[in-house]
């Protein structure tokens, strides 16, 4: 019998997919950069399933497109470049791969707490450059963390995971969520509503999904409500902040800093930004450790055979 087709935008983990052939023709983007709109287009034409990135637009004109379409697994959590509803309408399945990458991305989060508050990446830099003339009293200050309050916008898996982390810093920890029952929270973590968050958090860390509701969740109203000292954590996705107002508020020193894994339009990172140095910048790695991406990438392969295979996927979106 000839086998269904699956198509990859990237190279994924080599487990993931000799797992897929044993199911799958699988066919890998070859190229070493992003797959355009239009070549996606024209694959999905003939393809049965689909592993694609984060980066990748499933819209509507390329799930019309797609006549033999029946799965859609993306190889991240967050699934805001599909255009679920239209899969829906077309019977296509849309997976992603939660819970194996909370802790990892919880870990990075936390990384980039501890660079903004120490002044890690500045303070490598003044090393690098040949600066460091021995202690000084007053070198490199930061702030302090330990005893501090963290505020949470998203007490999903990884706002948990970030908010456990806080416990062996004695931190406070309050957190903002519309959609979760604060009776599954751990009673260590307070409710708040946003502004409550925005006033009194030391360190502010976003874990939502972007949605038509989060976008632009944070802009110049929110940075005006904010602690001086305040620094903002972003690694869930860019435009939940308005970039323009974090600038704004980064110059005027309405907030101390921010730590970045995401930007409003990926990859630019505004030239404004880029030249800040109470910002910490990095290219959306939250999920990337060896482990994670391997766990990741058999789990889009799961999701993907399961529902070849008319089984119900391990994590399916709608
Ligand atoms: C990464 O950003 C993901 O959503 O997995
Ligand atoms: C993702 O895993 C989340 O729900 O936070």
């Amino acid at each position: 019998m000839k086998k269904p087709k699956l198509f990859i935008t990237n190279y994924i983990p080599e487990p993931a997919i000799k797992r897929l052939e044993e199911v799958f023709e699988v066919e890998i983007f070859p190229e070493n950069r992003a797959i355009t709109h239009e070549e996606l287009r024209k694959k999905v034409k003939e393809i049965d399933a689909l592993i694609c990135l984060l980066t990748d637009n499933i819209d509507r004109e390329i799930i019309e497109a797609a006549p033999h379409l029946k799965c859609i697994s993306v190889y991240a959590v967050g699934y805001n470049n599909v255009d679920v509803e239209s899969a829906t309408e077309h019977n296509i399945v849309v997976c992603n791969t939660p819970g194996v990458l909370t802790e990892t991305t919880a870990d990075l989060a936390w990384a980039l707490i501890m660079s903004c508050a120490r002044r890690i990446v500045e303070a490598d830099r003044f090393v690098r450059e040949g600066k460091f003339r021995g202690w000084e009293p007053m070198l490199m200050l930061g702030n302090d963390i330990f005893g501090k309050t963290l505020g949470i916008i998203g007490m999903g898996r990884i706002g948990r995971a970030v908010a456990h982390r806080a416990l062996g810093f004695d931190m406070k920890v309050i957190y903002y969520d519309s959609q979760v029952d604060p009776e599954s929270v751990p009673t260590d973590y307070i409710a708040v509503d946003l502004t409550t968050l925005f006033h009194n958090s030391d360190f502010i860390s976003i874990h939502t999904p972007l949605t038509p509701e989060t976008r632009h969740l944070i802009g110049e109203k929110e940075f005006n409500l904010m602690k001086s000292t305040a620094i903002l954590i972003n690694t869930a996705r860019g435009p939940i902040i308005d970039e323009q107002a974090l600038i704004s508020a980064l110059k005027e020193n309405k907030i101390a800093g921010a730590g970045l894994d995401v930007y409003e339009n990926e990859p630019i990172i505004p030239e404004e930004l880029i030249a800040l140095s109470n910002v910490v910048l990095l290219p959306h790695i939250g999920s990337a450790s060896y482990e994670t991406r391997t766990k990741m990438a058999l789990l889009a392969a799961e999701n993907a055979i399961a529902v070849i295979e008319g089984k119900n996927p391990p994590a399916r979106v709608n």
